[in-house]
């Protein structure tokens, strides 16, 4: 049975480190792959990083059109992801379960072309665009320790900035784990 991993937040060091490759034979990945989709997915997130849940590998989840209601399940796993080239810009609203509670609006390339390693192996080349772009950029970003606010400009990062200060307060306390209301205390 797959389990819902807890989800680090903002503060937490492991959010804000460059992370490992992932070695394919790695027998940590056979229950560690189906745990982050369900936790993806338990989580209502579109994506979920390795870091997000305190492991430090190139490995990321991703159903950019999951909608709970529909529950079309399509959920693909990128493992040593790269982003090789990226044109246009687009600019939408995104959020992320790191970081409760904020939406801001992001600059992104609006095509890229990726490559990256399926669970068996399998060696993807491949192109996105549009919100499927978007979902893989922020969760690469995650890869290398970078998080959407760092791309939110100075004067939008107003808002929030202070948000973020007692998240990063919490935790160096401790607290760096997401609690929700529907679990058990
Ligand atoms: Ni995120």
């Amino acid at each position: 049975m797959a389990k819902i991993l807890p989800i680090r937040i903002y503060g937490d060091e492991i959010l804000r480190k460059k992370l490992k490759e992932a070695d394919l034979k790695d027998p940590f990945l056979k229950q560690y792959l189906p745990d982050l989709i369900h936790t993806m997915y338990e989580r209502d997130g579109v994506g979920l990083a390795s870091s997000q849940v305190g492991v430090d590998l190139r490995i990321f989840v991703m159903d950019p059109w999951w909608a709970r209601e529909e529950e079309q399940k399509n959920p693909r796993v990128l493992i040593n992801p790269e982003i090789h080239d990226r044109q246009g810009e687009q600019i939408g609203e995104e959020g992320c379960l790191s970081v409760p509670d904020i939406f801001a609006n992001v600059n992104r390339a609006l095509k890229i072309s990726y490559s990256y390693y399926t669970p068996e192996g399998e060696h993807i080349q491949a192109e996105a665009e549009g919100y499927e772009a978007v979902v893989i950029q922020h969760e690469y970003d995650h890869l290398n320790g970078v998080l959407f606010t760092d791309r939110v400009s100075t004067l939008a990062k107003l808002k929030f900035k202070m948000k973020l200060k007692s998240m990063a307060a919490l935790a160096r306390d401790g607290v760096n784990i997401m609690q929700y209301p529907e679990d058990p205390q």
